[in-house]
C-alpha cells in the first residue's frame, strides 16, 4: 500500500479509506454527470480529529483534497478533476445537538442533512430558513461552502444568514472552532463568514453553530398562468407588497412545465396552457389570503391550502431539475438579474440559444431575481453556451453565480461578476490560509 493511503487507514480506518473504482463512482460524478475525475482515494473521517488527521497526511505528501458533502452541487465543485485527488467525505460527520430553544440556535455536524436538521428544529417548534428540493442529500457542511439559497431566500436569506458559528479544520491540520453562537461578537474577522461560498478552498467544515426560525408554515400556495416574466416579475413584487408573509416566489414556464408533465406523469396545473407560471408559497391569515387571490391579474390561478394540494402545486416547480436531467445534461448556469432585466435578459436569451442552435429551459426563485437557465444541446465539454449566457447575464448587470457558486464550471469566467482587485484580494486571502493550494485547487480559481 502506498504511504499516504497507509497513513491514511491509520487515521480513519481501513473501512473507511474506499479506492475501488465501482465503489468510489458516486463521488467522482456530479450530480449533472456533466463533471467526472478520479479519485485516488475516498477518505471518510467520522469526527473533527480525524478530519484533521487526513488533510495532515494529505498535506505531508502535497496531495490535494475535494472536500464533498452530498455530492448535490451544480457546478463540479464537489468532485475531484482528471489529474485526480482525495475526496474526503464531511458525511459521516453527523453530530446533531438538542436544539437550544431559548437562543433558538443549534450545532449540527457537516454530514448532517438539510431534511434531518429541519425535522430536528421542527420537532422543538422551530424552523431551519434554508430550504431546497436536494434536501434529502444535500448537507449542513456542502450548503454553507456554496452558501447555497434556495426556495425561501426571500424570506430568511442564503445559509450564510443562518450562519452563527462554525468549526473547521485548515489544510495543515489546524482546528478553528467558534460554535458559542453569541450574536453580539465583535472581536475581528468572521472567520465563518469567510468559509461561507467558499467552495472547500480554505477549510473543511465540520460543524456549523445555526439560526433557527419560529415555525409559522406556509397556509397558502398560488400558482397563476401568465403572459410572460415581466408579468411573472410583477405579479410576484405585487403579492410581496401585500399583507401576509411571502415565503417564496418560484418561476417557470412552458418548456420546462412540458418536461415536468412528460417526466412526472403529472396532469396539466391549469384550465389552460400560458408562456410562464409564478408559485407563491405565504403563511397568510384567513384575510389576507383572500386579498391575495382576489388579485386581478390572477385571471387562470389554482390556490392549495392543505399539505397535500399544495405538495401537488409543487411538484410542477420541485421536479423540473430531475425532469430537465432526464431530457439530457443541461449546462446549468445560474445567474440573477435585476428585476427591472429580467425581460430584457430574457428576450436576448432566446436570440444566442437561436444562435447556438440550442435550448434553455428556465426556472428559478424569480422573487430574488434569480433565474436557472438550463441549457440542453450542447455536449458536456462544449462551454460555449456557458461563456454567451452568462457574458449575457453581466451585460445585463446580473452576476455569474446567484446560489450555485463558481466551482469548476465558471471559474474561468470568475472576472464577468468580480474586478481584479477583488480577485486578487481573494487569491491572497486563499494563499494565506492555504498556501500550497491543496484544497480544492481549480474550484474558484482558475490554478
Ligand atoms: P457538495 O455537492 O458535496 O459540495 C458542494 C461544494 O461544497 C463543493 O465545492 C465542495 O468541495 C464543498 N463542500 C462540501 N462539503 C464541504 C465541507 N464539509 N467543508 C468544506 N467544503 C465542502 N442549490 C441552491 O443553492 N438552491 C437550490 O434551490 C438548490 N436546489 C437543488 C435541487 C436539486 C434537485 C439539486 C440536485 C441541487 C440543488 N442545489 C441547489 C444545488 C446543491 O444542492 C447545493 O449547492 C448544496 O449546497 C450542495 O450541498 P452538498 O452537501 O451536496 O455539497
Ligand atoms: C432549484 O432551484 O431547483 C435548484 O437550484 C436546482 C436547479 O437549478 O436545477
Ligand atoms: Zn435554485
Amino acid at each position: 500500500m502506498d504511504a499516504l493511503l497507509a497513513e491514511l487507514t491509520a487515521v480513519v480506518g481501513a473501512e473507511h479509506v474506499l479506492t475501488d473504482p465501482d465503489v468510489t463512482a458516486g463521488y467522482t460524478t456530479d450530480w449533472t454527470r456533466r463533471f467526472r475525475g478520479v479519485a485516488r482515494c475516498v477518505v471518510r473521517p467520522g469526527d473533527t480529529g480525524e478530519v484533521a488527521g487526513a488533510l495532515l497526511a494529505c498535506a505531508r505528501h502535497g496531495q490535494p483534497v475535494v472536500p464533498q458533502g452530498g455530492n448535490t452541487g451544480l457546478v463540479g465543485g464537489g468532485v475531484p478533476p482528471a489529474g485526480g485527488a482525495v475526496v474526503l467525505s464531511a458525511r459521516r460527520l453527523r453530530t446533531l445537538d438538542p436544539v437550544d430553544t431559548l437562543a433558538a440556535q443549534v450545532t449540527a455536524g457537516a454530514g448532517v442533512t438539510i431534511s434531518g436538521l429541519r425535522a430536528h428544529a421542527a420537532a422543538a417548534g422551530l424552523e431551519y430558513g434554508v430550504d431546497l428540493a436536494a434536501r434529502d442529500s444535500a448537507t449542513v457542511g456542502g450548503t454553507i461552502a456554496t452558501n447555497a439559497g434556495g426556495i425561501q431566500t426571500l424570506r430568511y436569506g442564503p445559509t450564510r444568514a443562518q450562519l452563527l458559528g462554525l468549526e473547521a479544520v485548515l489544510a495543515d491540520g489546524t482546528v478553528v472552532s467558534r460554535l458559542g453562537g453569541i450574536q453580539a461578537d465583535n472581536t475581528g474577522y468572521d472567520l465563518a463568514q469567510l468559509l461561507a461560498g467558499s467552495e472547500g478552498t480554505l477549510g473543511v467544515i465540520t460543524a456549523a453553530r445555526l439560526r433557527l426560525r419560529p415555525a409559522s408554515p406556509p397556509t397558502l400556495t398560488l400558482l397563476a398562468g401568465l403572459p410572460g416574466i415581466e408579468a411573472a416579475a410583477a405579479l410576484a413584487a405585487q403579492v410581496s407588497s401585500l399583507p401576509g408573509e411571502v415565503r417564496a416566489a418560484e418561476y417557470f414556464e412552458a418548456a420546462g412545465l412540458a418536461l415536468v408533465r412528460a417526466h412526472a406523469g403529472l396532469p396539466a396545473p391549469l384550465t389552460q396552457d400560458h408562456p410562464a407560471y409564478l408559485l407563491v408559497d405565504a403563511a397568510a391569515s384567513e384575510d389576507d389570503a383572500e386579498r391575495m387571490v382576489a388579485l386581478p391579474d390572477l385571471r387562470d390561478a389554482a390556490v392549495a391550502m392543505d399539505a397535500q394540494a399544495r405538495a401537488r402545486l409543487w411538484a410542477y416547480r420541485e421536479r423540473h431539475t430531475e425532469s430537465i436531467s432526464a431530457a439530457g445534461i443541461p449546462h446549468k448556469l445560474d445567474v440573477a438579474l435585476p428585476a427591472a432585466r429580467l425581460a430584457a435578459f430574457r428576450v436576448a436569451l432566446d436570440e444566442v440559444m437561436a444562435k447556438l442552435d440550442a435550448r434553455a429551459i428556465v426556472f428559478g426563485h424569480i422573487g430574488v431575481g434569480n433565474l436557472h437557465v438550463n441549457v440542453l444541446g450542447p455536449g458536456p465539454h462544449d462551454d460555449s453556451a456557458d461563456d454567451a449566457v452568462l457574458r449575457l447575464a453581466a451585460e445585463h448587470g446580473g452576476t455569474i453565480s446567484a446560489e450555485h457558486g463558481i466551482g469548476r464550471a465558471k471559474a474561468s469566467l470568475l472576472h464577468l461578476s468580480r474586478s481584479a482587485a477583488e480577485i486578487a484580494a481573494m487569491r491572497a486571502v486563499k494563499h494565506a490560509l492555504d498556501p500550497a493550494g491543496l484544497l480544492n485547487p481549480g474550484v474558484l480559481f482558475v490554478p
